[in-house]
Parts: C-alpha cells; structure tokens; sequence
C-alpha cells in the first residue's frame, strides 16, 4: 500500500477521504460506520445557527434580520423544533464523544448567516475537543439590490467574528456563484480561514406540476457532477493560500485521484454513500491506492497538483480549444 496520509488544516490524516457534513455524520452510529469504512476524518452534519438561536434564546435583537434571510414563517417555526430535538447542547455531546471514542479528526460544521451569534458557541465547540471547524455558508441573491460586493463582505465579516473567538483551523464552503471565485478566496483567506470547501451543493428546488407546488429535488449527486469543482480546484490551487478540500460529485477512488491531480488536499465525499453504502468508502479508498502505485507514487503529496492550470501557460487558450474542438466535433 502506498503512503496515502496527508494533511488538511494542519492535521494528519491518514488518507484524503474524508466523509463530508450530511446525515450519516448525525449520531454516533452513523459517525462509526463511517470510522469503520477508513474514512479519514469526519465533517458533522450542520448544525443551523438559528437552532443555536432558539436554543440559546440569542434573542430577537441579534437574530438575523428578514432581510439576512428570507425564511418563511413556517420554516422559523420548523428550526426551532429541530433545536429543540437536535440541540446546540446535544450536537457538544457529539463532538465529545466522536473525539473520546474515535482515533480520527472530528469536524464541526456550522450552517450561518450571520456573524453575531458567535460570542459564545464557537468558543464552546472549540471546548468540546473539535479538531476544526467548517463554516457552511450559503447567502443567496435574490433582490436586485443585493450587490456582490455587500454579500462578499458578510462572508468575510462571519469569518472574521469565529477567527476571533476561537484558534481552531477554520474551513470555509462555499457554492460556485461568484462572478470572481479566485477573489473572494482571496478574501476568505485573509478573513483568517484556513482552508476552503469547493463546492457546497445547496438544497434542488422542484415543482410538481401536477400539484402546482414547490417541493425539493434529488438530494444526491451524480458523477458527472464532478466537472465543475475538478475545473475550481485546478484553477484555484496553484493561487490561494489556503488547503482545498473538493466536495460534489466524488463518487470512486479514481474521481478523488483526478482531484488530487487538479491540486485538492482531500476530497470529501456524501452522495454516493447513501447511494452505494457507507462500505464503498473502503472500495474507493483501495482504488486510490491501486492508482497510486501504477502511477509509480509513493506519497500523495508527490501527485498533488500535477495538472492544475498553471500560470506558465495559457489554461484559458487550452479551455477554449478544447470548447471549440468538442462543438466541432474534431475532439
Ligand atoms: C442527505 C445530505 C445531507 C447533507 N447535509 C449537509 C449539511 O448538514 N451541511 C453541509 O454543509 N452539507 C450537507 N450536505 C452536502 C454534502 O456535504 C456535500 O457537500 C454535497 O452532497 C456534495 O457532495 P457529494 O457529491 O459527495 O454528495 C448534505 C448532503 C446530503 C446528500
């Protein structure tokens, strides 16, 4: 087997599969099960800052204002039950017991909007024994008036109100619409996080049609949606200043190699444990290795980022040419 152990926000971890923040990662059963199929770290599912809200009684005052976020009435009335049954002190609970019982880095995961609500539970998360901390942020524009410029900064601000509270490496994933991703990675970074998860794959929204309502869609990635984070990673890597983690559409050990190749640190993986089992984390983990060493690797970081886009050629000439190759059909 080859040394597969790499490191990701300052902490070694034993091979670059991680199990990403979904409901696998809810209970101790779930976090087991994970453990057992050699995932390397875990990521906690989500806990929702307006749980944290409701729990805490934060108070109206430093709740998120409506214009913060557009959540329906019902909606409210949903998440504050849901704190109610999987609350902040619960979700501590977990992070302790997921450190004490397993010998892999435990990863906090905080759904936010706004930064306010930090003072106090970030510092109790870090308490808790968490190994890092992944922010989940996901500011929609919907309005108009809701420039790029403003929701950048309210990442930057909720970045910069956690590094503030706690040490503990920060991680912070995000979706794919900016109009400049290397920009507000650059921004992300100097807000004090320390590594980044590209991409986030936010809630589908569907319609019945029969019933004229709108309801969710497919909760599970496909493999080709690897493309669009393969095409971020290799664009990103060889710019930012922080550790990559490529999250969407990683569903076998050669998807996570193409991540590697493109210049991630780790790949993070959901979909395709619900899909095939949580057991197919061991299968995509050997292919990896098998990859490795018929490619002659000894260590991840010598095939990390062999074919991102370099600056010393022209990766959007290369792009374009490929484009105009497939339309042509001379590819
Ligand atoms: C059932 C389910 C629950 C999820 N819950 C969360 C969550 O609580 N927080 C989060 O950041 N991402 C959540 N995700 C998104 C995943 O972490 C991941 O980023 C996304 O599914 C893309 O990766 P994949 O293609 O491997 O599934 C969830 C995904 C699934 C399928």
């Amino acid at each position: 087997m080859a040394n597969l152990t790499v490191k990701y926000l300052g902490l070694e971890l034993k091979s670059p599969f991680l199990v990403s923040s979904c409901g696998l990662t809810r209970t101790m059963r779930g976090i087991r099960q994970c453990a057992a199929a050699g995932a390397s770290a875990v990521v906690l599912e989500s806990l929702f800052e307006e749980q944290i809200d409701s729990e805490l009684g934060v108070g109206s005052a430093a709740r998120a204002s409506s214009e913060e976020i557009a959540i329906h009435p019902e909606a409210a009335d949903y998440l504050n039950e849901l704190g109610k049954t999987y609350a902040p002190h619960s979700y501590l609970e977990l992070i302790q017991q997921a450190r004490s019982e397993l010998d892999i880095p435990v990863i906090a995961s905080v759904n936010c909007v706004s930064a306010r609500w930090w003072s106090d539970y970030a510092r109790q998360i870090e308490a808790a024994g968490a190994d890092a901390l992944e922010l989940n942020i996901a500011l929609m524009p919907r309005q108009v008036d809701h420039e790029a410029a403003g929701l950048e900064s309210r990442i930057y601000d909720i970045i910069k109100g956690v590094r503030d509270q706690v040490s503990l490496p920060i991680t912070v994933k995000i979706g794919p619409y900016f109009t400049s991703l290397p920009r507000v990675i650059a921004g992300i970074t100097a807000a004090g996080a320390n590594g980044v998860v590209l991409f986030n794959r936010f809630y589908q929204l569907d319609i019945d049609p029969e019933a004229e309502e709108l309801v969710g869609g497919y909760q599970f990635s496909s493999e080709h949606e690897i493309y669009l984070p393969l095409r971020w990673v290799s664009i990103l890597a060889p710019q930012v200043n922080c550790d990559i983690s490529a999250s969407t559409g990683v569903h076998s050990g050669l998807a996570g190699a193409k991540m590697i190749l493109a210049g991630a640190n780790v790949v993070q993986v959901a979909s395709v444990l619900y899909t095939r089992k949580v057991k197919h984390l061991t299968t995509m983990i050997e292919e990896f290795d098998a990859w490795m060493e018929r490619r002659g690797y000894s260590t991840v970081a010598e095939a990390r980022g062999h074919l991102m886009q370099s600056q010393t050629y022209n990766p959007e000439a290369l792009e374009r040419l490929q484009y105009i190759k497939a339309l042509t059909g001379a590819g």
